[in-house]
């Protein structure tokens, strides 16, 4: 019922938010240039890499460089531009990570910066990631008023052979007082009352499997790069079109009256998909839940649907795909080990292992997704545990002799700028593994022949039933747009 009626208001306003948002040249519509004199007050939320080159040099016209690589900004940025990524403007607080700075901090860094309240301030990313979005939504959030987004980002910029530079020239500090922007960012506590009583619409924009596998009650989805379109020339996204994007969120219920909450995991591309609404669309009543999902979930106490999921800002397709890549490869392994010891006893099987082990893990190693098993005691040198499996092992046997073993552990990790799920099965020690793992005396002779001869390092035997031998450990590579 009271979707209906934000429907019909959405309709009597659109034509009226067309008008306003056709007066900026937005991405997608045309690349023509915006000439500064029609600029007035207002800043376009998007601005052309055309405009920007031409008024590199305008006065008060401050350019941010929001890709998240310090190597990246020092290695080629738009001529001026200052540095400044999501991480510099948020940290963990109240156990929520990622909690964007109060006021004062912001003001402290915008004054770093050498920006004013009357800065008109253009911010760029790579190409399609949210982070020149996100950073454009703090500062708007913070009170600075001209806040807008390099259309295209450096990918764009590049790609039109735009002019770049190295240099690092210092700015002259500025002391900033601002005022926020109130009604921008929601907290815990509202987020709350709108699920209980409905007096906001909830957008989930992270990707659909993690929707699926759990989300606040009620919330409707739309994946955040469902606003953006690659270009097919250079492959830099543009927001689309705001009529199009006007009429699927009409679909979805949102609308310029209607109050509506973003969220995703940690606010980031939410932070895309409030630009979009909030400066593109001109919905005012759009709001950031800067917590998103990752604090929501970490209140037990909190109800979520489908009521059961995986634990908060883990992937479910993608800890699907690492359960079902270590449950075969611990089957395949175990198959062949039977097949071949009932086939020729141990001596057999071992020239089996040891030619097949490596190779049945590389066959279940494919795009982007490693599979092996690893161990603190290794046989073959080639499984020895890198610095996390290393830790994730000794934190394992330390939990087996609490008599807690888990049955896998999930984590998603930050690898060299990526996001990386590892995953664990712990490994036990059967009975039929003594004849090659367990106390040497228990060895067949001829088997402890072999393994000294092709393991000369060999640390994998003086094992009992029941100890922990290692684990299966899957790795696999995460999108940039998981968030
Ligand atoms: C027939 C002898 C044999 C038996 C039985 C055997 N293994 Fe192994 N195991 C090996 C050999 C040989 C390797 C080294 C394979 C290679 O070179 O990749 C190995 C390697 C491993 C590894 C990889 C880590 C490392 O140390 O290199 C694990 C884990 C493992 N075995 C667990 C088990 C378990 C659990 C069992 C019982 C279910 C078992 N093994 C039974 C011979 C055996």
């Amino acid at each position: 019922m009271r979707r209906r009626h934000a429907q019909r208001i959405s309709i009597g306003l659109a034509a009226v938010v067309l008008a306003i948002v056709a007066a900026f040249p937005v991405a997608g519509q045309s690349t023509e240039s915006f000439p500064t004199a029609e600029l007035g007050e207002a800043f376009p939320p998007v601005l052309s890499p055309g405009w920007v080159e031409r008024n590199l040099h305008g006065p008060d016209l401050a350019i941010l460089d929001a890709r998240p690589s310090i190597r990246a900004y020092a290695e080629g940025h738009l001529p001026g531009a200052r540095h400044l990524t999501s991480d510099n403007l948020r940290s963990s607080a109240e156990g929520v990570p990622g909690r964007v700075y109060p006021i004062e901090m912001i003001e402290t860094i915008a004054g770093r910066l050498g920006l004013t309240q009357y800065a008109r301030i253009v911010v760029y990313g790579e190409g399609s990631d949210p982070h020149a979005a996100f950073v454009a939504t703090v500062l708007r959030a913070a009170g600075l008023q001209h806040v807008s987004i390099l259309d295209g980002g450096l990918a764009r910029w590049s790609a039109e052979g735009r002019p770049l530079s190295r240099s690092l020239e210092a700015v002259a500090p500025t002391r900033v007082r601002l005022t926020p922007t109130t009604r921008l960012f929601v907290g815990l506590q509202e987020v709350r009352q709108a699920v209980e009583n409905g007096s906001a619409l909830l957008l989930d924009c992270r990707r659909r499997e993690a929707f699926e596998s759990g989300h606040l009650p009620g919330a409707v989805h739309r994946f955040w790069k469902e606003d953006l379109a690659a270009s097919e020339t250079d492959g830099a996204a543009s927001f689309r079109p705001v009529e199009e994007l006007e009429e699927e969120y009409r679909a979805l219920g949102v609308g310029p009256q209607h109050p509506t909450i973003v969220y995703c995991t940690s606010a980031h591309t939410a932070a895309s998909v409030v630009w979009s609404l909030r400066y593109r669309l001109g919905y005012p009543e759009t709001r950031l839940y800067d917590g998103s999902w990752l604090e929501w979930a970490s209140h037990p106490e909190l109800e979520r649907e489908p009521p059961e999921g995986p634990p908060a800002g883990i992937p479910l397709q993608a800890l699907q795909r690492a359960r079902e890549a270590a449950r075969s490869l611990g089957s395949s392994l175990m198959g062949a080990l039977l097949r071949e010891l009932k086939a020729g006893g141990p001596l057999h099987a071992l020239g089996v292992c040891y030619e097949i082990a490596p190779s049945i893990a590389a066959e279940h190693s494919v795009e982007g997704m490693t599979v092996r098993r690893i161990s603190n005691k290794v046989r073959n040198t080639a499984d020895t545990p890198d610095a996390y499996e290393r830790v994730a092992l000794r934190d394992l046997q330390w939990r087996h002799d609490q008599g807690k073993l888990p049955e896998e552990t999930i984590e998603v990790v930050r690898s060299e700028g990526r996001r990386v799920l590892r995953y664990l099965r712990p490994i036990l020690v059967k009975e039929v593994c003594l004849q090659c793992h367990g106390r040497p005396e228990r060895i067949d002779p001829a088997v402890g022949e072999f393994l000294r001869e092709r393991y000369p390092e060999d640390q994998a035997t003086g094992y009992e039933v029941g100890d922990l031998r290692g684990a299966v450990s899957v790795t696999i590579e995460l999108d940039d747009g998981e968030e």
